[in-house]
């Protein structure tokens, strides 16, 4: 199959990074409609895996901000992802912060991106979500929450709680994101007594809920990579307490160090691309020797290639997310790295 990716991109990175992510996906969109996408896009081979309950059919998903709003399900469906993350949605719509708010920095094989959860909020999400052909016809849609920047963090758990509520019909798994850095305090969340405060409140909404609904949705939790031993094995301890399901490491990072010197380097926001694998990897290794088989890790930050995936499945991750990659590499990133860990 021709990959025209590689003949793309020069004209796609020649745009504003927002504007060419936007174009992209409507004409993702278009393509879908006319029935093209699964033609032009290679499809890797099924590889199922049971983790969480769920039968992933291949363990290659899409990681959380790409498609916050569900705009895109069905074309991002036919990409041939074992799963999509949708979200982050937050109660109430918010516009994010002012723009440019995105950056690539090619050298770098990176981006740092400060959008702040612009969403048009969780009640519009789940009517997409439940519209698409793809939850339709039984793909796994995965919902990560967030709080909303007008909401102080003292009352995140009301958000948090308020977002699972609605999310919680057509979610496969819901994500619990307390990593992004750009919304205020969002990563304190993730200190033991606000940690512990917030998982004792979203662990009793989902008792409520899994008894109101008669199933019990998987709660995973999704971690910063900028976090010490210490603060990782109490992230690990309070999950096997609050009995939360898996862990996603990692989100994007605030560390420069890899990108000093290069334009835009110095930009606020997430750092995400080639300069978060290790420290991501190097979380999912902690993880794996706190938790052992007690809770599934999913790896996710810096996944360029088939050879990146695996790294994070031997680090200890049963399933993998790409975000960053896709816009280097394009959609054959998906199937490349479903058929490296298919071997
Ligand atoms: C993200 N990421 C992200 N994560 C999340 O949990 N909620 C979100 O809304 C977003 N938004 C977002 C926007 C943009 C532009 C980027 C590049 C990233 C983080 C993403 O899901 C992933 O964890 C990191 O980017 C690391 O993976 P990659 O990009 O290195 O594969």
């Amino acid at each position: 199959m021709i990959d025209s990716y590689p003949l793309l991109r020069p004209w796609l990175f020649s745009l504003d990074p927002e504007q060419a992510h936007n174009l992209t996906l409507s004409n993702l969109d278009r393509a879908e409609r006319w029935g093209l996408l699964r033609c032009l896009v290679e499809q890797p081979t099924p590889d199922p895996r049971k983790v969480c309950g769920i039968t992933f059919p291949n363990p290659v998903g899409l990681a959380a901000g790409l498609d916050k709003d569900g705009k895109h399900i069905d074309a991002l469906g036919s990409l041939g992802f074992g799963f999509l993350e949708i979200g982050t949605v937050t109660p109430k719509p918010q516009p994010g912060n002012p723009k440019p708010r995105m950056f690539r920095l090619p050298q770098a094989q990176a981006i740092i991106n400060r959008m702040g959860f612009n969403n048009d909020g969780v009640e519009a999400c789940v009517k997409r979500v439940r519209n698409s052909a793809y939850w339709q016809n039984g793909g796994i849609v995965g919902l990560n929450i967030g709080k909303n920047a007008s909401t102080p963090i003292e009352n995140a758990a009301s958000d948090y709680v308020t977002a699972m509520e609605a999310v919680y019909e057509v979610a496969s798994y819901i994500t619990v994101n307390i990593s992004s850095p750009n919304t205020q305090n969002l990563r304190a969340l993730q200190g033991e007594d606000m940690l512990r405060s917030l998982l004792g409140s979203l662990h009793l909404a989902r008792e409520a809920l899994s008894d109101l609904h008669g199933t019990r949705k998987p709660l995973f939790l999704k971690i910063a990579p900028d976090l010490d031993q210490n603060d990782i094995k109490l992230i690990a301890d309070l999950l096997l307490e609050f009995k939360i399901d898996a862990i996603i490491a990692t989100n994007t990072t605030i560390a420069r160090d890899a990108v000093q010197g290069l334009e835009f380097g110095e930009e606020t926001g997430g750092l995400s691309g080639a300069p978060v694998r290790t420290a991501s990897t190097e979380v999912v290794k902690s993880l794996k020797m706190y938790l052992g088989d007690a809770i599934p890790i999913i790896g996710v930050g810096g996944i360029l290639s088939g050879g990146d995936a695996q790294e994070k499945v031997d680090a200890g991750a049963s399933l993998v997310q790409l975000y960053s990659g896709l816009i280097y590499r394009g959609p054959k990133l998906i199937a490349e790295c479903a058929s490296t860990l298919r071997k």
